[in-house]
């Protein structure tokens, strides 16, 4: 059978045979046995309404036997057998362009290069599906080589309910993951009610097909590095020669290193799972692998000296290294975080002293032993920590609860006032300031011809447009103007591109719609193919999330999650291609609510209308929403916004004096 012939099919028509295990792949953890006998039946009747009758009985054996094996069902045996990439849009077979272009997203988020754990349709984060089983994944494409254009396919964490009529301006799909009646949102409710088959953890750009790999975040992790280095040297002092202490070489956090070349420092980035590290270093996103503390010692002993530009994984924990290089008197000018802690019992966070495998033995025999060793680590963690920072070191939370965690674990992380940490996140430092509040965000896209010369074209009008607007933006957006400016120059030489042909570049709301015009202008004109356009949820406005995106929300409001609603819902009204809404990005399940979008380019009138109205709300809902929670530079973003245009008219704060309620009688 055809690539073509096998999509159009869906689930066979001829149950396939068992597929043996990739010996290469990196397999998911196990996860953890929550669900009764009677519930364990319930899962695995879920999972059989996909198939024939006939196939009950022989798979009812083989799922409980994954259940067993690996705390969920994934249908191994469905898995297509074709190989699982990014092709180019024309190669799908669809009715409408912008049903293959979601199809050719889909495929990229579950590319083996591009995936964590691509057997078990997870594509970072270590639990951010894109499916729960294959059953789905065949069954949504089958459901897209059939859409017309006037339908909608409407999807629940995975599962395609069903392609329903709607109209050409409505969106092509529509994905939730995760939702939940509120009082469900607990990391065990996740545990259970994934294992049922009737929710998943979307992550942010898993489970809506945005995931671009780790290039994704190697410009805002590049942006955040460098905007740390200037807040802690002298202005004109270089970051080369100083160190940057992190860890995690996974999906997103396998970017720490790259950026902190482009940073131009040295770069300590500890990884306990050998695979990971070794992928990233066969990938050129890390220079130098060290597995001895000893080596990494000298090894850093003479970058700093020679003031080199360098980035070492170690394959070893974190912790480990926070402590020798306190004993060694290394002195750290960076620190920050990367593990998994938004998900700290499954994996995401590997106790010190007990090797990688043994850690993934408790997880599956002795869950209890191994949350206890999780949250010893985390108070070690955290102390050595605060002896470096007391030294002089500048730590941020990174976005991946480890300052939540580690409070919650007993770790000396509290501020005085016993409400905030010690520390604050990048978000509440860096980005939020400098760039949210501006509308400044990580708008993304990805060339569907799959050929490297449009992605070329593309950068190339990207930076003439950002050049153009630079020349007439205000003092006070320069620096994030020429930072984006710098980064889309070199992006190609920085050889960021995994899967997809796809570019990352940080821009505001002008800088986004006028680089989407002029792709759509040169699309068509025939210069370059069509082009989908999206952002990371982790954005301006698309997420609401306490303790990373609107961490730097201080009215009270950054525990609703109003915005994330309005921005899904006025987006696909505004003409998005498809949309998405998830609980539970990057700091966890219950902790955030996030979504996104993505858009099809094809060089048409309608699309040129669609952009122009859908991005100018995408960015400016979360900027109105910031200005009115006080953040003066939303507030001048939003002003600036509205004198640009006439139909925008947003609620302005009167700021109240101190003063005024200094000495009030409650
Ligand atoms: N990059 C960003 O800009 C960004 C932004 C916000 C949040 N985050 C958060 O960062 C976290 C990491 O994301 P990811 O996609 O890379 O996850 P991931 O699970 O793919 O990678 C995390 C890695 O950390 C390693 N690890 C776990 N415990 C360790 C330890 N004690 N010492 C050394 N290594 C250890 C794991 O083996 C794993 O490879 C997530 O919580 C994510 O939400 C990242």
């Amino acid at each position: 059978m055809t690539f073509q012939e096998q999509i159009k099919q869906g689930i066979p028509s001829v149950l396939p045979e068992p597929k043996p295990y990739p010996s290469d792949a990196n397999r998911a953890p196990k996860r953890k046995d929550i669900l009764s006998a009677d519930e364990k039946q319930l899962a695995i009747r879920n999972a059989l309404r996909y198939f024939p009758k006939e196939w009950h009985k022989e798979l009812a054996a083989e799922f409980a036997a994954e259940l067993k094996q690996f705390g969920r069902i994934y249908m191994y045996r469905f898995k297509p057998n074709y190989e699982l990439k990014a092709l180019s849009i024309s190669d799908y077979p669809a009715k409408c362009e912008q049903a293959a272009a979601i199809m050719l997203m889909i495929d990229n988020n579950l590319d083996p290069a591009v995936a964590q754990h691509p057997e078990e349709l997870i594509t970072y984060g270590g639990n951010g599906a894109v499916f729960q089983n294959w059953a789905q994944y065949l069954l949504t494409m089958k459901y897209l080589s059939e859409m017309e254009e006037d339908q909608t396919l409407h999807m629940y964490s995975g599962h395609p309910m069903g392609l329903f009529p709607s109209s050409v301006e409505a969106p092509r799909v529509v994905v939730t993951n995760g939702m939940m009646i509120p009082n469900y949102s607990k990391p065990d409710d996740w545990e259970k009610f994934n294992a049922l088959g009737v929710t998943q953890y979307g992550q942010m750009t898993a489970g809506s097909f945005m995931y671009i790999g780790p290039q994704g975040i190697v410009h805002g992790t590049t942006i955040t590095v460098m905007n740390a280095f200037r807040k802690v040297l002298e202005k004109g002092e270089s970051p080369k020669g100083k160190i940057f202490l992190t860890a995690g070489l996974g999906g997103m956090s396998g970017a720490q290193p790259k950026a902190g070349n482009i940073a131009n420092c040295i770069t300590v980035c500890a990884e306990v799972n050998p695979k990971a590290a070794i992928k990233r270093h066969q990938q050129g996103w890390v220079d130098e692998l060290i597995d001895n503390m000893p080596e990494l010692v000298e090894r850093v002993r003479t970058a700093q000296k020679n003031e080199e530009v360098v980035s070492i994984a170690f394959i070893g924990n974190v912790v480990d290294v926070w402590e020798s290089f306190l004993a060694e008197d290394i002195f750290i000018h960076l620190g920050s975080d990367q593990t998994s802690l938004h998900n700290p019992w499954s994996g995401g966070y590997y106790p010190v002293d007990i090797s990688y495998e043994e850690s993934n033995r408790l997880i599956r025999e002795e869950p209890e032993v191994f949350k206890e060793k999780v949250q010893a680590t985390l108070k070690r963690h955290a102390d050595a920590v605060n002896k470096h920072t007391a030294k002089g070191t500048y730590f941020f939370d990174y976005g991946n609860a480890f300052l939540l965690e580690a409070s919650r674990a007993g770790g000396d992380v509290m501020a005085e006032n016993g409400i905030d940490f010690k520390y604050p996140s990048y978000v509440q430092d860096i980005l939020g300031p400098m760039c949210f509040d501006y509308g400044f965000g990580p708008f993304r896209w990805v060339c569907t011809s799959g050929k490297p010369e449009d992605l070329d074209k593309t950068d190339a009008i990207a930076a003439d447009v950002l050049n153009k607007i630079m020349a007439d933006s205000p003092e006070e957006i320069q620096q994030q103007m020429q930072d984006n400016i710098t980064w889309i120059k070199d992006a190609k030489q920085n050889k960021l591109v995994v899967g997809s042909q796809a570019r990352i570049l940080y821009a505001d709301a002008q800088g986004r719609a006028e680089i989407a015009k002029a792709f759509n202008d040169a699309i068509n004109r025939g210069e370059i193919g069509p082009v989908v356009l999206g952002r990371d949820h982790h954005d301006v406005s698309g997420t609401d999330s306490p303790f990373r995106e609107t961490s730097n929300i201080y009215d009270g409001s950054r525990f609703t999650a109003d915005m994330a609603i309005h921005n899904v819902i006025g987006d696909g009204f505004r003409g998005a291609t498809w949309v998405s809404i998830h609980n539970g990005g990057g700091v966890g399940w219950g902790e955030v609510i996030n979504g996104g979008f993505g858009m099809l380019l094809d060089g048409s009138e309608a699309a040129e209308r669609r952009l122009k109205s859908m991005l100018l709300f995408d960015v400016n809902n979360g900027i109105a929403r910031r200005s009115w929670a006080r953040n003066e530079e939303a507030n001048f973003a939003i002003k600036r916004e509205m004198a640009r245009t006439p139909k925008l008219k947003v609620t302005l704060s009167n700021n109240v004096d101190d003063d005024v309620l200094s000495n009030l009688d409650f």
